[in-house]
């Protein structure tokens, strides 16, 4: 791989900047506060977690209705985090930290702050009404199409009575979709594009990357819509050449990178934004592991279909968790109280092992490396308007009040375990969920099967999801056991060439296992919810 190929080695790591740590007291996190933070996250060596990229999410001024993916200036921080100048010394520290940053673009939709929204509204003769997608009423009077909005339910389109025309927003009223059809958009779109390319960020996480081109002739869509459906209003063909423009853009800095999010449920369809030659986004999300249940073959069908639908030359990615959806350690708990069991933890640590060991770049979700759950929120104190606040909850430094946050009132509740979950406790502990996180992730550093060795999943007993990865004549079985019993596995088998009966054990999520010892293949033992990293042994050896 070459250096311009970082992203594919690297490590990620997601910040929701509101939630990760707060510099002045006013309850919000900022970006001081992740510029105060570089150290954990990697000061170089493995008391650090050790990543290698952070993406953060949207830090532009915005009147927050969606908290952020409402843009209402995409050249300037928002002051709730910040000063353009905090960005610029938060780059320059993330980078001695040898992490690269990556910034959220939101090019889908603008706040209906946006000055360009407020002229487009204000006639429809205005030099901006048509960066905006406008339509007369249907005959009746009432919205132009079917199409509805992804959140909240209901219509896409709100008539404006200024101009008597429906204008649309695929999200709330709030975002209102810019028209992606109109060159000055997206001129005017390239242009913040490089304003941060020059400012030195690394790339870009780009938010509904299939979104921004609708039917021009806004037919309906079918009915009843299916997952299969052909939609009018998303991942429309031409979108495809926005994408392969950015990827010039992007190539033309050398070394930065474009990681779309493509929220669409057929993976065919996700795999075409790497392009037919490989010539659109560098990494397309792959949320399939979002959605499985807590069951061994799931997780190997939806990889082995991820990997064998990728176009050649397109490199995999994997995550567990974002600012969308509830907390792995939460989705996967199985006990009655919550998601405070230990089922949810020790399934998350085999979760951890899966993501780190796979053949592609994963994603972490701040939080995740301490084993953070959701937090309760009454409802009293909820904010988003789709429920997403649980998984939003500020990171868990320390025990106290604001847990180490914030020294005024956190914008969202504290979870309740943040006494005992906390970057603090864990920090000097091996067997807590970071010492793990930074475990699998300085091995996988050094190690080329993990870095970039091939992949293959292996038969395996129930419940277990058992694959090799090899490279340079060096190969790595990992077994993941998913369930709460102890399991037997045949892996002697594993090894492509001679039949081995024993391997060595470099890693277990078990924090009393001993590792670093010989182990016998054949069978393999896993205790329960454990998985381990097992070397066989090399070619000729
Ligand atoms: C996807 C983002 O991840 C989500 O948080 C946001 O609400 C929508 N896009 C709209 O921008």
């Amino acid at each position: 791989m070459s250096d311009r190929e970082w992203w594919k080695s690297a490590v990620f790591y997601q910040i929701y900047p509101r939630s990760y740590a707060d510099s002045n007291g006013d309850g919000v996190g900022d970006l001081p506060g992740i510029t105060a933070h570089l150290d954990h996250l990697n000061d170089g060596t493995p008391h650090s977690l050790g990543v290698d990229a952070i993406w953060i999410s949207p830090f532009y001024r915005s009147p927050m209705a969606d908290f952020g993916y409402d843009v209402a200036d995409y050249r300037d921080v928002d002051p709730v985090f910040g000063t353009l100048a905090d960005f610029d010394r938060l780059l320059a520290a993330a980078h001695e930290h040898d992490i690269r940053v990556i910034v959220d673009f939101v090019p889908n939709h603008s706040s209906d702050r946006h000055p360009w929204f407020v002229e487009s509204r204000s006639s429809r003769t205005n030099p901006r009404r048509d960066w905006y997608v406008w339509a007369d009423p249907a005959p009746d009077g009432g919205p132009p199409n079917n199409w509805q909005s992804r959140f909240p339910i209901g219509s896409a389109w709100t008539l404006d009575g200024t101009t008597g025309q429906y204008y649309l927003h695929s999200f709330l009223a709030e975002q209102p979709d810019l028209n992606w059809w109109n060159p000055e958009v997206r001129a005017e779109m390239e242009a913040t594009l490089r304003f941060w390319l020059d400012r030195g960020v690394d790339g870009f996480r780009i938010d509904v990357a299939h979104m921004m081109l609708q039917d021009p002739d806004l037919r309906d869509n079918p009915e009843p819509l299916t997952i299969e459906s052909r939609r009018m209003d998303e991942d429309w063909p031409e979108v495809h050449e926005i994408h392969r423009s950015w990827r010039r853009l992007l190539d033309s800095y050398g070394d930065r990178m474009a990681v779309g999010e493509v929220w669409i449920l057929v993976p065919e369809r996700v795999a075409r934004y790497y392009g037919e030659a490989n010539d659109e986004l560098h990494l397309a999300f792959n949320f399939s592991f979002l959605r499985q249940p807590w069951v061994a073959s799931a997780f190997r069908e939806a990889t082995d279909q991820f990997e064998s639908l990728l176009p050649v030359g397109a490199w995999p990615d994997y995550t567990l968790s974002n600012h969308d959806v509830h907390r792995a350690r939460s989705r996967y708990d199985s006990t009655a109280d919550g998601g405070r069991g230990p089922a949810g933890l020790a399934r998350a640590r085999v979760a951890a092992m899966m993501l780190l060991t796979l053949r592609g770049t994963p994603f972490i979700y701040f939080g995740e490396e301490i084993g953070q759950a959701d937090a309760e929120v009454p409802p009293e104190r909820a904010l988003d308007v789709e429920g997403r606040d649980p998984e939003r909850a500020p990171m868990q430094w320390a025990p106290g009040a604001g847990a180490g946050f914030t020294t005024g009132d956190p914008w969202l509740p504290i979870g309740s375990e943040a006494d005992r979950v906390n970057v603090a406790a864990q920090r000097d502990d091996p067997a807590s969920m970071l010492g793990l996180y930074r475990r699998l992730i300085w091995y996988r550093k050094g190690s080329a099967p993990l870095l970039r060795g091939s992949y293959r999943s292996l038969d395996a007993p129930e419940g277990v999801f058992a694959f090799v990865r090899e490279a340079d004549g060096e190969s790595l079985l990992v077994a993941l056991n998913f369930t709460d019993a102890a399991a037997r596995f045949d892996a002697d088998g594993a090894s492509d060439g001679a039949v081995e009966r024993r391997g060595h054990v470099e890693l277990s999520t078990d924090a009393v296992r001993h590792t670093d010892v010989e182990v016998s293949l054949a069978p393999l033992i896993l205790g329960p919810n454990e998985g381990v990293v097992v070397r066989l042994a090399q070619a000729g050896t």
